[in-house]
């Protein structure tokens, strides 16, 4: 952990315009500096630094921050991370806070690991490109599989020989620990003897980079045929690779990935590295086992849409069908392309050019769900059994889609598709998604039982570099949708007033599920909110909405009044200046400052609140439907332009449903 008072030495020593400079040329005009926007595709410059206030903005795309998280936007950088960039920069010694000394061996344990596998990711490329046995198995091996120098050299690609050019002899020769060389997973050590030996030898070898760059692992193949011989030896779970956080390609594919906003997922590395070379970049690979809720948590650092190719085949597609539900559940839009039987992505990559492979992609790709209902919809056709089963397995995969206003629409699409009442797959998905819930609260609840959690510090915990973590929120609070922000903000002032006051509704003046005992205004909008697993999308009004929770649960039982003071002054004293100034401008802004128009305003504010709160849930979830109408009332006119007949027709039933989705939210908004 970095202690607060380095963070301020950091901050302190920081100039924006130098850290934004070394990526953007930047160019002084009156106070301020401008330049192109790297947040978007910026042709005049849009983005304006301010040195005296320390922040950018961009005015044409709207992003802005300060020096941190430029970086952790620019560079995907932890907030940790990025803090590390800036010391180094600024030559700011860091002091880590309270680190024991077993702290301090665990790091340098975990640095020397690094240090060793990198080491070895050299020694296999040495040998690939400068020996004989490295030319002549591994090098002409992969000039035959068609990878060019500079892929090659881009992916690390190596060669591991056997004696005399063993990489325990060599790395032992230079200095480099037995110990390490064990532990990383590179050699393995003789019983009896204590001698050492390679695992890896007579492999061509791809090396494992962690989203940061570093060499973690490899994964070496056999060139024999033999059916024998592993076609593949992996390196082994160590200190610093942990195969179910990890993808293959994450370093090399991850700023296409947050360009295209759009990752590709594939099985093998050879796929991955020819898609590569054929020009599409924001590729991975899970290495041949289904997706872990890591590696998708990954992902969604970077994007929320993923589209997975499959081989041909069909066989290995129902297998892996099961595994996409995860990625469902964490909100991830999930699409899937079939290539032609004959190919898997690396020989479709190899005998297409950039523009038939990104055709071929953008035409076959299918939603998941309606790609799944199709395909066990044909091989049910005749079985009213097995048609039964079906349909309990699609209802399972809808009702993990996160998304509230997708998933209604998968439940009108797959009523259709299966020729079903509306209200009975509604009905069908509403109980997986309690049973769930029921098993997520007695989960929680279980976890409530130890101490309190304290209150999220501004500083994210450290993490390793070569590990993955979910960023912290930016400073600067860019509104990234502010059509969002009017409902959020709304419902993020009845917290910061009201959210410890007690709710008293009169029959049938709730909507959603029937609170069954008395609740507050923050644990109603909570519930209504976690009902659709809604959370708000601009940044502020999220931060509020975790802090207040992670707050009030705190504090001690007493008057509701003195509670929502304390919740008050908790954010107004907020070390984050932006969210201080945020929450006082949000809680003043309706209420002239005189004192008596200000308690005047409050008795009846606060009586209504049964009936305000509800109300701007509602608001909240018709607006983010009509968002969607909206956009697909633009999808809709561009297919129109382009006469795509097929693509028209699937557009204008998703506006339908979505319209009867607005229809039935009006409805319950009218009542209230
Ligand atoms: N894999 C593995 N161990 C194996 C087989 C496969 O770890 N014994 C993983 C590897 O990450 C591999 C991926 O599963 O890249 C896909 O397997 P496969 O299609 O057999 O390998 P490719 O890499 O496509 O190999 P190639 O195209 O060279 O035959
Ligand atoms: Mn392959």
């Amino acid at each position: 952990m970095i202690d607060r008072a380095t963070v301020d030495r950091i901050l302190d020593a920081v100039r924006i315009e130098e850290v934004i400079g070394d990526f953007v040329t930047l160019r002084k005009r009156g106070a301020n500096y401008l330049g192109l926007c790297p947040f978007h595709q910026d042709k005049n410059p849009s983005m304006s630094v301010s040195s005296t206030k320390g922040i950018f903005k961009c005015f044409a795309c709207g992003k802005a921050g300060n020096a941190v998280s430029f970086l952790m936007e620019h560079e995907h950088l932890t907030y940790a991370e990025a803090l590390r960039y800036l010391a180094k920069k600024y030559h700011i010694e860091i002091v880590e806070k309270e680190e024991t000394a077993e702290e301090i061996a665990h790091r340098m344990r975990y640095e020397s690991l690094l240090v060793v596998t990198e080491y070895a990711q050299k020694f296999y490329s040495d040998i690939l490109w400068n020996t004989e046995v490295g030319k002549a198995i591994g090098l002409s091996y992969f000039r035959e599989r068609k990878f060019s120098d500079e892929t090659i050299r881009k992916f690390g690609l190596g060669y591991a020989t056997s004696r005399p050019l063993t990489l325990c002899d060599r790395a032992v020769k230079d200095g480099y620990k037995k110990e390490y060389l064990v532990d990383a997973g590179l050699c393995l050590e003789r019983e009896g003897s204590g001698e050492l030996y390679d695992r890896f030898f007579d492999r061509v070898m791809f090396p494992i980079h962690s989203i940061s760059g570093r060499v973690i692992a490899f994964g070496g193949r056999t060139l024999k045929t033999d059916k024998s011989v592993a076609k593949y030896v992996n390196s082994p779970q160590s200190d610093i690779y942990d195969k179910s956080r990890s993808l293959y390609g994450i370093f090399q594919a991850k700023n296409s990935i947050a360009k295209e906003d759009k990752c590709i997922l594939v099985e093998g590395y050879a796929d991955v590295i020819s898609m590569h070379q054929a020009g599409v970049t924001n590729v991975v690979a899970s290495s041949g086992t289904s997706l872990t809720v890591e590696q998708i948590r990954l992902i969604k650092r970077f994007t929320d849409k993923v589209t997975i190719i499959y081989d041909g085949d069909a066989a290995g597609v129902k297998a892996a069908l099961r595994g996409i539900d995860l990625v469902l559940e964490e909100g991830l839009s999930v699409k899937v392309v079939l290539l032609p039987p004959e190919d898997d992505p690396d020989t479709f990559a190899k005998s297409h050019n950039l523009i038939e492979i990104r055709e071929y992609i953008e035409e076959n790709e299918k939603d998941f769900i309606s790609f799944k209902s199709d395909l066990l919809l044909q091989e049910s056709e005749r079985d009213p059994v097995r048609r039964a089963q079906v349909i309990g397995d699609i209802v399972q995969s809808v009702s993990m889609v996160a998304d509230p206003i997708l998933r209604n629409i998968y439940v009108e699409m797959v009523a259709e598709k299966f020729d079903q009442k509306t209200d009975s797959i509604l009905a069908k998905v509403s109980e997986y998604r309690r049973k769930r819930r029921a098993l997520e609260r007695s989960r929680r609840r279980f976890e409530e039982q130890r101490p309190a959690v304290p209150i999220p510090e501004t500083v994210a915990p450290d993490i390793p570099d070569a590990v993955d973590t979910v960023p912290a929120g930016n400073a600067g609070y860019a509104l990234s949708d502010s059509y969002l922000a009017v409902p959020e903000r709304e419902l993020a002032y009845y917290l910061l007033k009201f959210g410890e006051y007690p709710l008293h509704f009169e029959a049938d003046m709730y909507y959603g599920s029937e609170p069954t005992e008395e609740t507050t205004v923050s644990r109603y909008i909570r519930d209504a909110l976690s009902d659709d697993e809604l959370v708000f999308v601009n940044d502020l009004y999220r931060t509020i909405f975790d802090r207040y929770f992670a707050f009030t649960a705190t504090l001690p039982e007493e008057k509701y009044e003195e509670k929502q003071e304390k919740v008050i002054r908790y954010f107004t004293s907020s070390e984050d200046r932006f969210l201080a100034q945020a929450v006082f401008d949000l809680i003043l802004e309706n209420h002239p400052l005189t004192v008596r128009t200000y308690e005047e305003s409050i008795p009846p504010e606060s009586q209504a609140l049964a009936r305000t709160v509800p109300k701007s849930v509602l608001l909240y979830k018709l607006r983010i439907t009509e968002q969607q109408c909206t956009s697909t009332n633009a999808e809709i006119k561009k297919a129109q332009r382009g006469g795509d007949t097929e693509t028209l027709r699937d557009l204008v039933r998703r506006l339908q449903l979505l319209n009867k989705v607005k229809n039935r939210l009006s409805k319950e908004l009218n009542r209230l």
